[in-house]
């Protein structure tokens, strides 16, 4: 299979880690006889410093005429406080997402028990947790109108009914694929948007019978995430309470550093950590890799097609977690660069008997 990829490196850690990522889908393509293709392109700081605009003309287009996108992370604390140029990373990033029509992003969720006892949380707690959060991506607050005056400021929270069925049908149809169970998060007891995402959810949970639906406020279920993960199967919510809720799932895992993403629409699709730049550890060689690598295990599986390929990657990064191949973040007493934690797994790819998945 012949495939043209669109890397995105960005900022900070985003470039070591895809760095790993690219290494990972090339020992794939050589095991599985396939051809990847990789054209880089500019965003976030990077690109404002080369070309003065976070997402370049001429990114939009490579990202268009591509199979895939692979992203590494976006931010510089340069620009933390408005810029005088007016512009930030982060817009290059919310543009990218909207003018490339992303509106679902899918933010998977497990705990590895080798990991368990790198969270903060009891083993009996982690045990068994595997969800996937169904983020809204290009709409609710990051995308209203935004005003400003000296004294006041507002961000407008708006969402159209086609703007939640277009991502709860396939957050149904997930659903479907696992436990069957879908937990609406919102907060439907305050916000009128959120009484919309309930009516939608409602209609359209009558075309999924097999799936439980379940609503929770926002407040409860940021709680019930920690205190109870095992109970959540398909988390489906908008766009600023998906953001803040999977950090928080991330640490189930026990790193930030290990969720990978996936945002699709109805043309290419993005691939990318949940994670952002880290400025403080770029060019240190020190960031987890797995959560880029694992969003080329989705690139595979949802964009290409590839499952058993997928699946080879999640064994990989299950064999490095075994064998405590790991950044410092999970493995504090001797942990091993991004570089060396990417070797292992596409050492491990490469070399392995790939009859025993
Ligand atoms: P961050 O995700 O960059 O880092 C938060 C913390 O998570 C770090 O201090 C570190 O302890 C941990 N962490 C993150 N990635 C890790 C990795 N790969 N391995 C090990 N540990 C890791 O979030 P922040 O510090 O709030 O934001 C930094 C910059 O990144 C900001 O400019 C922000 O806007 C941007 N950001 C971008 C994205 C994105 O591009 N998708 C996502 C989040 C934040
Ligand atoms: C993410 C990030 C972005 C978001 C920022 C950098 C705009 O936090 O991808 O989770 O809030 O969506
Ligand atoms: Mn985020």
């Amino acid at each position: 299979m012949k495939k043209n990829i669109a890397l995105l490196p960005g900022d900070g850690i985003g470039k070591e880690v895809t760095k790993e990522a690219v290494k990972i889908l090339q020992a794939i393509a050589t095991r599985f006889n396939h051809k990847f293709t990789f054209t880089e392109a500019l965003i976030g700081a990077a690109a404002i410093d080369s070309v003065g605009d976070p997402f370049p003309p001429e990114s939009g287009k490579l990202c268009r005429s591509s199979d895939a996108i692979l992203l590494g992370a976006v931010g510089d604390p340069r620009f933390d406080q408005r810029h005088p140029s007016g512009m930030s990373p982060e817009q290059g990033l919310l543009r990218m997402r909207k003018e490339l029509g992303l509106y679902a992003n899918i933010r998977p969720v497990k705990s590895y028990p080798g990991l368990y006892n790198r969270s903060p949380l009891k083993a009996q707690v982690l045990a068994g947790a595997n969800l996937v959060i169904f983020r809204e991506l290009t709409g609710g607050l990051y995308f209203g109108e935004k005003k400003r005056s000296a004294d006041s400021a507002s961000d407008l929270c708006l969402y159209t009914r086609e703007e939640i069925i277009r991502i709860a049908i396939p957050a149904f149809e997930a659903a479907m694929q696992r436990r069957k169970k879908l937990t609406l998060v919102d907060k439907a007891n305050v916000l009128e948007t959120s009484r919309l995402w309930r009516e939608v959810v409602r209609e359209i949970s009558g075309n999924f019978p097999g799936v439980e639906v379940d609503y929770l406020y926002v407040d409860n279920a940021a709680m019930q995430l920690i205190q109870n993960p095992r109970q959540f199967d398909v988390i489906l919510t908008e766009n600023m309470f998906g953001d803040i809720l999977s950090d928080e799932a991330s640490v189930l895992t026990g790193s930030l550093g290990m969720l990978p993403s996936a945002s699709i629409g109805n043309k290419v699709s993005l691939y990318e950590p949940v994670h952002g730049s880290w400025p403080e550890a770029a060019g240190r060689n020190i960031a987890n890799p797995i959560g880029a690598i694992l969003s080329t295990a989705m690139m595979l599986e949802y964009s290409f097609q590839l499952p058993l390929e997928s699946a080879w990657i999640h064994r990989a990064v299950e064999e490095a977690i075994q064998a405590e191949a790991l950044t410092l973040d999970l493995n504090p007493s001797g942990g091993r660069s991004t570089t060396a934690t990417g070797d292992f797994i596409s050492n491990f790819l490469l070399h392995e008997n790939l009859h025993s998945v």
